[in-house]
C-alpha cells in the first residue's frame, strides 16, 4: 500500500510550489528552497491563533502581535491585560492566556528557543497534538503529522473514509501518516493543509485542479463532495443574560474584568447577570435611570446561543468606583465580540 502512494506526496509538493497562499508567518517554498528558514515564535504564534479561526482572520491579529512584540522575550515581559485587550475579537480566550503563559516559559526557562519535537512541544501551554505537528513540520522541517479539519476532510475523500467523525479521527490520523514524504515536511504539512482550504473545499470541490484527483477514491465512486460524514451534534441551547452599560462623560466606562478560568476568562465584559436558559432576575449594579434597549444582542458560542438584554443609562459624572473596573479612555476594540455588539446596539442611531 505505502509504495503505491509514493508519488503522492511529490505531486502535492509540486502542486503547493506554484499555489503555496501568501501568509505572513510563512516562508515560500522558493525562499525555503534557498535556505530561508521560518521564525519558530512567528510558526508558534500564528499556529495558536489559527486553531479554530480562519487565515483571513489572523492575518491582521498575527501583523499586529508581531508589530507590538517582535520576539518571545518582548511577549513574555507584556501585561496581561495588554495581551487580552490585543487578543479581544478573535475568541476562545484561553488560548490568549496560554500564548502568554507559554511565551513566559520559551522566555524565562528555555533562553527563548522553542522545543524542536513533538513531545518536548506539548509539554508547553495551550500545545497539543496538532499545534505540536504543526511548529515541528513547519518551523523545525521534523517529520510530523498534521490533522485539522482540512486534512480530515482530504483523506476521508482519498481514501473515501465512510465512518463519521469524531469516531474516524484516528484511522484517518494514521491515513495522513501513511502519506509524508521523505523530505520537506513543512512544506508538506502546509501544502495539505492549503489543499483543503483551497480545492478539497467542504461544499463544491475542485477535483478539476486537485493534483491527487486520480488517485481519489471518493472522487471514483462519486461521493468525495459528501465526505466526511459527521455524527450529528445536539442541538445548541439558548442562554438569556442581561448586562448594564455604564458610562461616564469622559470616554470612561464602568466593566467588570471576567474570571480567568471559564467562558472569556481573564476579558473584560459589562457587569450582568449570570447567562442561563431560565429568564434572568437580576438587580442593576448601583441605582440610575436605566433603560432598556428595544432589540437584544445575539450571539453564539460553542455550546449554547445567547440572547443578552442591554440595559443603558446616560452618562454620568462620575462613575462609581467601588464596583467593578474603571476604564478610562475606552476603545471598543478591546472587548470580546459578545461585549462589543451589545456597546454597538447601544450606541447606533
Ligand atoms: N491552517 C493552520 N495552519 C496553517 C498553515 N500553516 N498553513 C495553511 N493552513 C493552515
Amino acid at each position: 500500500m505505502r509504495d503505491r502512494r509514493q508519488h503522492l506526496a511529490p505531486e502535492l509538493l509540486g502542486w503547493y510550489d506554484n499555489h503555496a497562499r501568501a501568509m505572513p508567518w510563512r516562508v515560500s517554498p522558493s525562499d525555503r528552497l534557498v535556505g530561508v528558514v521560518p521564525d519558530p515564535y512567528q510558526v508558534w504564534m500564528s499556529e495558536i491563533m489559527l486553531q479554530q479561526t480562519t487565515v483571513v482572520t489572523v492575518r491582521n491579529y498575527f501583523l499586529k502581535f508581531i508589530a507590538r512584540w517582535p520576539t518571545v522575550f518582548d511577549l513574555a515581559a507584556a501585561k496581561d491585560e495588554d495581551v487580552m485587550a490585543a487578543w479581544a475579537g478573535l475568541g476562545y480566550y484561553a488560548r490568549a492566556r496560554n500564548l502568554l503563559k507559554c511565551a513566559r516559559v520559551v522566555a524565562d526557562e528555555l533562553g527563548g528557543k522553542f522545543p524542536v519535537d513533538e513531545p518536548d512541544l506539548q509539554k508547553l501551554p495551550g500545545i497539543g497534538p496538532y499545534t505540536s505537528a504543526a511548529i515541528a513540520s513547519i518551523a523545525f522541517d521534523r517529520s510530523a503529522t498534521v490533522l485539522d479539519g482540512n486534512v480530515e476532510r482530504v483523506m476521508a475523500r482519498m481514501f473515501s473514509v465512510l465512518e463519521p467523525l469524531p469516531a474516524s479521527k484516528e484511522q484517518l490520523r494514521g491515513l495522513a501518516k501513511s502519506m509524508l514524504p521523505k523530505s520537506r515536511f513543512g512544506d508538506y504539512s502546509q501544502a495539505v493543509m492549503d489543499l483543503g482550504a483551497t480545492v478539497c473545499t467542504p461544499r463544491n470541490p475542485s477535483c478539476g485542479v486537485c493534483p491527487w484527483t486520480k488517485d481519489c477514491v471518493g472522487r471514483k465512486q462519486g461521493i468525495a463532495d459528501t465526505l466526511p460524514n459527521k455524527t450529528p451534534k445536539a442541538k445548541k441551547p439558548t442562554r438569556l443574560g442581561i448586562c448594564f452599560i455604564a458610562q461616564g462623560k469622559n470616554k470612561d466606562v464602568l466593566l467588570e474584568r471576567r474570571p480567568d478560568k471559564g467562558l472569556l476568562g481573564g476579558m473584560l465584559g459589562w457587569l450582568g447577570s449570570e447567562w442561563a436558559e431560565d429568564e434572568p432576575e437580576f438587580a442593576p449594579p448601583f441605582d440610575a435611570n436605566w433603560e432598556k434597549l428595544s432589540s437584544e444582542v445575539r450571539h453564539t458560542f460553542t455550546h449554547f446561543h445567547l440572547r443578552l438584554q442591554v440595559y443603558v443609562c446616560a452618562p454620568l459624572d462620575k462613575l462609581p468606583q467601588n464596583i467593578g473596573v474603571v476604564i478610562a479612555d475606552f476603545d471598543d476594540a478591546d472587548l470580546p465580540t459578545v461585549m462589543r455588539k451589545a456597546w454597538q446596539l447601544a450606541h447606533k442611531a
